[in-house]
């Protein structure tokens, strides 16, 4: 019997592939660092069995149309707003992502940035390449605290109990909203549940995780930055279009919130010329969240190991429904 045909839309690196290669006949998109065309990938996936997806590739109804074969869909990250559901459900295409094996990753670049942007640690580096450091003085560059301020987390799923952790180690009291009560996290870390408004008036640090969904869709707009402190800083490392970037870079010119640190943004990439980009008080990454190279080849291994068990005729081992 031949072998499942997989696309994969970027280059992948060979050594985490080759253990595949004698399950299935794979294909790559030949670069790393840019996105196969649409209209390759709307051909390649017309002779596929499975796909391997970047979160920055649109899985949707056209793309199914075009995949008569297509069985599964394996989404190289935690989150799967790229993904139509309705319409794989449709088609018939079992989708899945790739929780757990990024969780710590993911909130050690949240936890990383959010201390980054708290004690200017960028800006710091930028005064010395720019040769600005002539003297030292009592508040050149000084920041926020972070040990005993309180955090805020929007969105306790696994990424965000895993932050909480990371801030219990720095003294941090502990809020966050979510869908539901975190029972566990309340028990082991303490960690209070509030309302959206009140985790907005009360947190010195307000971490956005949350996945991207109608109901969170744009929940950081104006209304929310002007309840936070004026001293607030605002962490983005969930989905960008959770935010107005509008309303944030008005918030942060006219001092309503003190900074920011963003791994995501409303439309990705954003270029150099960015205006949220030329304010020093904002700290900008490019969605890095869950690279690390341990992480990210586990991530493809969970990828390539959904589609053997779908092929084999076991459960997926990560589903998303
Ligand atoms: C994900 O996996 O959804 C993250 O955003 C990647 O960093």
């Amino acid at each position: 019997m031949s072998k499942p045909k997989v696309y994969v839309t970027r280059k992948l690196p060979e050594n985490i592939v080759e253990p595949f290669q004698k399950y299935f006949d794979i294909n790559m998109w030949s670069k790393e660092d840019e996105p196969v065309p649409r209209k390759i990938l709307l051909q390649e996936v017309e002779q596929v069995d499975a796909l391997l997806s970047m979160l920055s590739d649109d899985i949707n109804d056209e793309l199914f149309q075009h995949a008569p074969n297509l069985k599964i869909v394996a989404n190289l990250a935690v989150g799967f707003d790229n993904i139509n559901l309705a319409d794989a459900k449709k088609h018939d295409v079992v989708i899945t992502n790739t929780p757990d094996v990024l969780t710590e990753t993911t909130a050690d670049l949240a936890f990383g940035l959010l201390m980054a942007t708290g004690r200017r640690l960028i800006e710091a580096q930028e005064y010395i390449r720019k040769d600005k450091w002539t003297d030292w003085a009592p508040f050149l560059l000084a920041g926020k605290d972070i040990h005993y301020q309180t955090i805020g987390i929007v969105g306790m799923g696994r990424i965000g109990t895993a932050v909480a952790r990371r801030a219990k180690g720095f003294n941090m009291p502990i809020i966050y909203h979510n869908r539901s009560r975190n029972e566990e996290a309340e028990k082991e870390l303490g960690a209070k549940y509030v309302s959206f408004d009140e985790l907005l008036t009360e947190a010195d640090y307000v971490v956005s995780l949350v996945p991207l969904s109608e109901e969170t869709k744009r929940i950081f707009n104006k209304d929310a930055f002007a309840k936070m402190k004026k001293s607030a800083i605002f962490i983005n490392a969930g989905r960008g279009q959770t935010m107005i970037e509008e309303d944030l870079y008005a918030a942060l010119i006219e001092g309503e919130i003190a900074a920011a640190g963003l791994d995501v943004f409303e439309k990705e990439p954003i270029r150099a010329d960015h205006p949220l980009m030329k304010l020093d008080n904002v700290v900008c990454l490019p969605h890095i969240g869950s690279a690390s190279v341990k992480t990210r080849e586990e991530m493809i291994e969970l990828c390539f190991n959904n589609f053997k068990n779908l092929f084999d005729g076991k459960d997926v081992l990560t589903e998303v429904k």
